[in-house]
């Protein structure tokens, strides 16, 4: 086993993130770190417990950090980094609603992963999903195809379990995809849609297809607005360290990401959630899928949405 993973910021998201990296077993280190003292520290000893209970080897460190970079040392040589610095959302807040305050914070993380790891591939979970990608890239100089968000797995897992609750069959029976932002502008593409092969237009209602819709569009909302601190942990971070895994063992596999676009679907010159091969350096390429004329132009749209808001931050 070799490999290090490290995720910078250790609340649920990334405490989880780690602790489902570790539990995988399939590098030597995971390091997780915060800003606040002992945290990370307190974190990892306790992870370190559970692995004679879950057999796994992995070593998780845990690091305190500063804002201007001490403690950043430990990063280095990282394979993969998460940033899932920043602040949630609370209830009634849009992710938008973050812009401001978790650019700053993304903005000194992604200086100190430059520093510290110049060749790790940047998983970005942080809020406002499309714009802090977009910002990580411009502040790390990384080339674009190593900064990636996570956002459409996130979505796509939403939409194929209320597509299995509503059919009451095994999610693992349903397909579905979803593209485009991590925000309004969630493309979700019923065309794309099956349950053990067969058309999920053949199965639901247009109104009830259109109802689960929007329920994956608002899947983040409805959790944070139930917890009414923080927001979802669980799904987001199997999510994260999926992506992870694919660039630690170079898999190939192909899933619903934030990635550059250039040129696919007509579209170019924006961070956009597509779905893309991933392997150790990153994007190894955007799959373009056929879609239908309504889902395109769904995708246009979130295109030209995020590529205003994308343009902003690099004054944030
Ligand atoms: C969500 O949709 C955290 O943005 C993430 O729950």
């Amino acid at each position: 086993m070799a490999g290090k993973v490290t995720v910078v910021g250790a609340g649920f998201y990334g405490s989880t993130t780690a602790q489902r990296i570790a539990e995988y077993n399939i590098v030597d280190t995971v390091v997780l770190t915060d800003i606040l003292e002992g945290k990370s520290e307190g974190l990892a000893l306790d992870l370190n417990q559970s692995r004679p209970i879950e057999g796994f080897e992995t070593k998780i460190i845990g690091q305190t950090t500063t804002v201007d970079g001490q403690g950043y040392e430990v990063i280095s040589g990282s394979d993969v980094v998460v940033i899932t610095a920043g602040l949630p959302r609370k209830p009634g807040m849009s992710r938008m609603d973050l812009i401001e305050t978790n650019a700053k914070i993304v903005r000194g993380v992604a200086e100190n992963i430059a520093k510290h790891a110049p060749n790790a591939v940047i998983i970005v979970v942080s809020n406002p999903l499309d714009e802090m990608t977009a910002l990580t890239q411009l502040a790390s100089g990384f080339p674009k195809e190593r900064v990636i968000g996570q956002a459409g797995m996130l979505d796509t897992a939403r939409f194929t379990n209320f597509v299995a609750e509503e059919l009451k069959v095994p999610v693992s029976s349903v397909k579905t995809l979803t593209l485009g932002s991590h925000g309004d502008t969630m493309v979700p593409v019923p065309s794309h849609c099956t349950v053990s092969g067969k058309p999920l237009s053949e199965l639901l209602s247009a109104e009830k297809i259109e109802e689960l819709v929007v329920r994956t569009r608002n899947g983040g909302a409805e959790v944070v607005a139930l917890l009414k601190t923080g927001s979802a942990y669980y799904a987001p971070s199997a999510a994260a360290a999926r992506m992870a895994k694919a660039v630690i063992e170079d898999s190939g596999a192909v899933m619903p990401v934030c990635a550059w676009v250039n040129g696919e679907y007509g579209i170019a010159g924006v961070y956009l959630g597509v779905e893309a091969q991933i392997g150790k350096g990153g994007i190894r390429k955007v799959v373009e899928t056929k879609l239908s004329d309504s889902e395109l132009a769904g995708l246009k749209e979130a295109a030209e949405a995020v590529r205003e808001k994308q343009a902003d931050v690099k004054d944030l």
